[in-house]
């Protein structure tokens, strides 16, 4: 009687491990533990059992029982659960997450951006013009005659005799004011490309930040207050600043400016040659016959002029001594900024 118990439980693991719905598992119920069922057949039969076999019996149809109705109601709440894991079964909410990289910007692009900024907060304007740029734009307009060395093939990227890499942001000065009336507030963030030999300090591509403000009444007074302004912003507001004359084609009188070198302080040091300055940006009085090629009458108007680059600037501020490892793209280099 117990080995047939025992068959008894075979079959019924055997039904529950099939049964894969919530009516199979009432089934089930019924024809193990229902009124009928072959559990209470069982149970029908202890009378007639010897009185030393009967207790035995009688315990372990009881045990089989409560180990029965476990058995389905637990199957019973698998099964309650199982068509919402079917339909997710795509994605399992429960596995940990692939973790996204969260990329960042350019060290070149922030310190851009930065100085573009505050330029902004002054007032500027942002422009663009083209990279690919025809000589007018790039020269003759700026001032610059054909024949000067600055225009020779061998300072250049030439397309075609009349076009080329443009070698400065300044022709976007033309390209603004041949649109535009003054007042004119701007500043021109860009590519620009010469054919150096690559080293640490030189690329045959790199970044300028051109600015130009022209209107009634601009003096060399204001081009020094905004360029002070941004000195103190973008260096430190300790950094001090000096104008050295100098001479651009397109800009009368015309300067460098220098600001104290914010590594050392301007005690001098190997970043600034031990000069305790460095020089970080051209400017001037747009020359009047600039103004006149465009169109602007130079007696009523006048402007001023500046050209920055950005790649030194970045490299100072983010301590990068090689320019060609901001170029080379290489995600070990550029994931520590
Ligand atoms: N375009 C000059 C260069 O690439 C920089 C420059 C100097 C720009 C003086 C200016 C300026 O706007 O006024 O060397």
């Amino acid at each position: 009687m117990l080995a047939e118990l025992d068959n008894l439980k075979d079959d019924f693991d055997a039904g529950l491990a099939g049964a894969d719905s919530a009516e199979a598992l009432d089934r089930l119920r019924v024809e193990y533990l229902g009124r009928k069922g072959k559990i209470g057949e069982v149970m029908k039969r202890l009378p007639t059992l010897s009185a030393d076999e009967r207790p035995a019996v009688g315990k372990r149809a009881n045990a089989l029982k409560r180990e029965m109705e476990q058995a389905l109601k637990t199957r019973g709440e698998t099964l309650a659960l199982a068509p919402a894991a079917k339909r997710t079964s795509a994605v399992d909410l429960t596995l940990p997450g692939v973790p996204l990289r969260l990329g960042h910007r350019h060290p070149i692009t922030r310190t851009r951006d930065e100085m573009i900024g505050i330029f902004q907060r002054l007032g500027f304007d942002v422009a663009y013009g083209p990279e690919v740029e025809d000589r007018w734009h790039n020269f003759t307009a700026l001032n610059i005659p054909d024949d000067h060395p600055a225009a020779d093939p061998f300072n250049n990227f030439y397309i075609t005799p009349d076009l080329l890499l443009r070698t400065q942001t300044s022709p976007v000065q033309i390209r603004v004011m041949e649109k535009q009336k003054p007042p004119v507030r701007c500043v021109v963030p860009g590519r620009v490309y010469r054919p150096e030999t690559v080293d640490a300090s030189h690329s045959f591509m790199f970044h300028q930040l051109e600015g130009l403000m022209v209107d009634r009444d601009v003096t060399f007074r204001h081009l020094k207050v905004v360029l002070h302004l941004f000195v103190q912003e973008f260096f430190s507001p300790d950094a001090r600043m000096r104008l050295r004359p100098h001479f651009f084609p397109f800009t009368e009188p015309s300067a460098e400016l220098d600001v104290s070198c914010f590594i050392c302080g301007g005690k001098g040091c190997a970043t600034c040659g031990r000069k305790g300055w460095l020089e970080v940006c051209g400017c001037g009085m747009v020359d009047p016959n600039v103004l006149e090629g465009v169109g602007i009458d130079p007696e009523e108007y006048t402007g001023f002029a500046f050209g920055f680059g950005i790649d030194r600037p970045a490299m100072l501020k983010y301590g990068i001594h090689d320019i060609r490892l901001l170029f080379e793209n290489d995600v070990r280099f550029l994931a520590q900024f």
